[in-house]
C-alpha cells in the first residue's frame, strides 16, 4: 500500500472519531474554520490529476505529468503535476499549489468554495457556516497594517506641523508638488531623531519589538537597544492593492546615498510584491484599459498631479512574477516607462521579456534625453507625455532600436546580428498578427525582404523548438529570465536543500533543531515553512502538502517549486547537518564582513570607543561557531 493509501486508512478513522467528538464541535464554535483534518481527507479522496484533467490534457512523464499551462501563454508545456505529491507548478509563469489553489486560480473560488466543491464531488461532509482562515495569524497580520497605518499618520502629521519638517515642506514645494497630490499620497515626513516614531507609536500601546517586526525599527548591533529605521526621510506610504500600508520608502532630502531606504523584507512586506500606487490606479487603469509601468514613487506622484492616473511604480527594479500577475488582474495591455538611463533600458529590457512570456501585450515608452517621466511631464508637459504613450514602440521595434544604438548598419554581417538580437522577441510575439507585423519593422529598417526576415524567424524558432521538457532543463530556462535578484545563491541553495530534507521528513527537523538550536534562515519565507514543519512533526498523519493550508498565495507557489525540485540522496542526517553548517560558515563570513566595515567606518571619523567594542564584537563573531 503506498503512503497515502496508508494514510488514508488511518486517517478517516481518526476523522470519524473527531466527528464525533467535542473537540470538532469547539473548533467549529471557537474559530469558526473548516479543520485541517477534514481537508485533508477531502484531499486523499479527490485525485489531483483527475482533476486538473478536466481542464488540461496532461500527458505521463516519470513522475510527472505535463500540460500546456492553463495560466499563461504557451506552446511548449511547462505545467506539471506530481500526484505522488498531490501538487501542480508551472515551470514557465511559477504558478503552483495544491488542488485547491489549482480550483481556486480556476473557477475563481475561494478556499472554502474550493474544499466544499470537492467534498461534494468525493462524499466528505463538510459543516456549513465555516471558514478556514487560521484567526492567529489574521490577527497578526491585522496588527501589522494597524501599526503601518499609524506609523504613516505619525509622519503625515510630522510633515504638517512639526518645525523641524521645514525643509522637507521646502523640497517638496521646490520641487512643484501640489498639497493635494501629496495628500493623496499621504506623503510624511520622519524626524532626524532616533525615537520619534517609537516613542509617538508606544503611546498607542505598539511595543518596540512589533514595530521591528513590521520593519519599522531596528536594533543596535551590540546593545540591542530599539531606534527608528527611518530618520530625517520624506515618507511615501506603500499599499498594496487591497488598500492597507505595508510598508514605506523614505527618500532623503538631498542626493546623498542611498536615496531611498525602503521597510525591510519582512513577512508582511517585500519589495517585488507590490507595485506603488496599484491601489488608486487600479480604476483608472479599468478605464483606461491599460496600466503605465514607471520606476519610481515620484515618477507616479507627478504622473498623478498632472493627471496620469493609470500609472504604478515597480519599486526601482525589473518587474517581478508577482508584480506581473498582480498587474494581470487588472489589464494586459501594459506599457513600460522606465527611467532612460542604462539601468532603466536593461531593467526595461527584462521586465518585457517577462511580461511577454506571462501573455500581455507590451509597449514602450522610449524617453528622450535620458530623462524620467516625472522630469518629462514637468519639463515638456502632460500632452508631450501623452502622445510619447500614444505612440510607444512595440516590442520588436524597441529591442531593434536598442539593438542598433548609435551604429551605422551597412553591410550583411552587421544587419544579420541585428537580426539576431532581435529575433528572440519576435519569436515570443504571441499571435501571427503580431510577428506579421514584426517580421515587417524588421525587414523595413534592416532594408531586407520579408522573405528574408521570415526565414531567419522560422530558422531560429526550428532550432530553440524544444521537445517535451524536463524538469531541470526548464527550471534553468526559467532562471535564464529572472532579474539576478530571483537567483539563488549558496545560501539559499542551502536553505532549500535543508527545507526540501525536513518537508519530506519533519523529524529530521526536530533532531537537528535540538540539536544545535535556531538555523539562520535568510529568507523568512524557509523559516516559515521548517517552523510549520517542525509543528506538524507530532501530528498522527504527515504529508508536505498539509503545508499549503497555512501559506498565503504567492508562499503556496514557492512550495510547489521547492517540492519539486529532487530530494538529496545519501544519509540524510549526514546532509541536513552538512547543509547547516554551510548556512553559519556564510552567517560568519557576512557578519565579520560587516563587522570589518563599520570598524573602518568608525577608524575614519576616528571613534576609538566604537573601534574597541566592534574588534571585540569581531573576535567574538569568529569564536562563536567554528565551522
Ligand atoms: P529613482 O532614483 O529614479 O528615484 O529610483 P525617483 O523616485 O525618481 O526619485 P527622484 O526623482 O530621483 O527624487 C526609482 C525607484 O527606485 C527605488 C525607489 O522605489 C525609487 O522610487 N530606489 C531607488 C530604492 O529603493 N533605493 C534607492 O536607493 C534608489
Ligand atoms: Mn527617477
Amino acid at each position: 500500500m503506498n503512503f497515502i493509501g496508508f494514510c488514508g486508512r488511518k486517517f478517516k478513522i481518526f476523522v470519524e472519531i473527531f466527528y464525533l467528538s467535542e473537540a470538532f464541535l469547539r473548533v467549529i464554535e471557537m474559530g469558526g474554520f473548516i479543520p485541517d483534518e477534514v481537508v485533508e481527507t477531502v484531499r486523499l479522496r479527490a485525485d489531483i490529476i483527475g482533476v486538473i484533467s478536466q481542464y488540461v490534457v496532461l500527458k505521463k512523464k516519470g513522475k510527472y505529468h505535463f500540460g500546456p499551462c492553463p495560466f499563461h501563454n504557451e506552446k511548449e508545456p511547462s505545467f506539471a503535476v506530481m500526484p505522488e505529491k498531490q501538487i501542480f507548478h508551472c515551470f514557465g509563469c511559477g504558478v503552483g499549489g495544491d488542488v485547491f489553489r489549482f480550483l481556486m486560480l480556476k473557477e475563481n473560488m475561494s478556499f472554502p468554495e474550493a474544499v466544499r466543491k470537492l467534498a461534494e464531488q468525493n462524499g466528505v461532509a463538510v459543516p456549513v457556516g465555516v471558514n478556514s482562515i487560521d484567526r492567529e495569524e489574521v490577527k497578526r497580520e491585522d496588527r501589522a497594517y494597524e501599526i503601518n497605518k499609524k506609523a504613516k499618520d505619525f509622519y503625515r502629521h510630522v510633515l504638517q506641523t512639526h518645525d523641524m519638517a521645514n525643509e522637507a515642506r521646502q523640497y517638496l514645494a521646490e520641487r512643484g508638488f501640489s498639497r493635494e497630490v501629496l495628500e493623496l499620497f499621504q506623503v510624511g515626513f520622519a524626524l532626524p531623531a532616533w525615537n520619534g516614531l517609537l516613542t509617538s507609536l508606544s503611546k498607542h500601546g505598539f511595543k518596540p519589538k512589533e514595530l521591528a517586526e513590521v520593519g519599522l525599527a531596528a536594533t543596535g548591533e551590540g546593545s540591542g537597544r530599539f531606534y527608528d529605521r527611518f530618520r530625517n526621510r520624506i515618507m511615501f506610504p506603500i499599499w498594496d492593492d487591497r488598500g492597507r500600508v505595508v510598508g514605506f520608502g523614505g527618500r532623503v532630502l538631498d542626493e546623498t546615498q542611498p536615496k531611498y531606504l525602503n521597510t525591510s523584507e519582512t513577512p508582511y512586506f517585500s519589495k517585488g510584491r507590490v507595485l506603488y500606487g496599484l491601489h488608486l490606479a487600479k480604476l483608472p487603469v479599468r478605464e483606461e484599459g491599460f496600466v503605465i509601468v514607471m520606476e519610481g514613487y515620484l515618477d507616479v506622484i507627478t504622473a498623478c498631479q498632472f493627471g496620469v492616473t493609470n500609472a504604478v511604480a515597480s519599486l526601482g527594479t525589473s518587474l517581478t512574477r508577482e508584480q506581473v500577475r498582480l498587474l494581470m488582474r487588472h489589464t494586459k495591455d501594459i506599457v513600460v516607462a522606465f527611467d532612460a538611463d542604462s539601468a532603466g533600458v536593461a531593467a526595461t529590457l527584462r521586465g518585457l521579456a517577462l511580461l511577454m512570456e506571462l501573455g500581455c501585450r507590451v509597449r514602450v515608452v522610449d524617453i528622450p534625453d535620458g530623462k524620467d517621466p516625472d522630469q518629462f511631464i514637468r519639463r515638456q508637459g502632460v500632452q508631450a507625455w501623452n502622445s510619447l504613450v500614444e505612440n510607444a514602440f512595440s516590442l520588436v521595434e524597441y529591442t531593434l532600436k536598442k539593438a542598433i544604438g548609435q551604429k551605422e548598419i551597412r553591410t550583411v554581417a552587421e544587419k544579420v546580428k541585428i537580426a539576431q538580437q532581435v529575433l528572440p522577441s519576435l519569436a515570443g510575439l504571441q499571435s501571427e498578427v503580431e510577428k506579421e507585423e514584426g517580421i515587417k519593422v524588421l525587414a523595413k529598417n534592416l532594408s531586407l525582404s520579408w522573405d528574408t526576415v521570415a526565414g531567419e524567424l522560422r530558422r531560429f524558432e526550428d532550432l530553440h523548438r524544444k521537445k517535451w521538457p524536463n524538469p531541470d532543463n526548464i527550471a534553468k530556462r526559467k532562471h535564464n529570465i529572472l532579474s539576478r535578484e530571483d537567483q539563488p545563491d549558496a545560501r539559499d541553495r542551502a536553505e532549500r536543500g535543508i527545507l526540501r530534507l525536513v518537508l519530506e521528513d519533519p523529524a529530521l527537523g526536530k533532531v537537528i533543531s535540538e540539536e544545535r538550536g535556531e538555523i539562520l534562515f535568510h529568507r523568512p519565507f524557509h523559516r516559515k515553512v521548517f517552523n510549520l514543519c517542525l509543528e506538524t512533526a507530532g501530528s498522527r498523519v504527515y504529508n508536505p502538502v498539509m503545508i499549503f493550508n497555512h501559506l498565503a498565495s504567492d508562499e503556496q507557489e514557492l512550495l510547489s517549486g521547492l517540492l519539486m525540485e529532487e530530494i538529496p540522496g545519501g544519509d540524510r542526517p549526514q546532509i541536513l547537518r552538512g547543509l547547516v553548517g554551510a548556512i553559519d560558515r556564510i552567517e560568519i563570513k557576512e557578519r565579520k564582513e560587516q563587522l570589518l566595515r563599520e570598524i573602518s567606518s568608525a577608524e575614519k571619523i576616528g571613534d576609538q570607543e566604537q573601534v574597541t567594542q566592534l574588534l571585540r564584537d569581531l573576535r567574538q563573531a569568529i569564536s562563536l561557531r567554528t565551522p
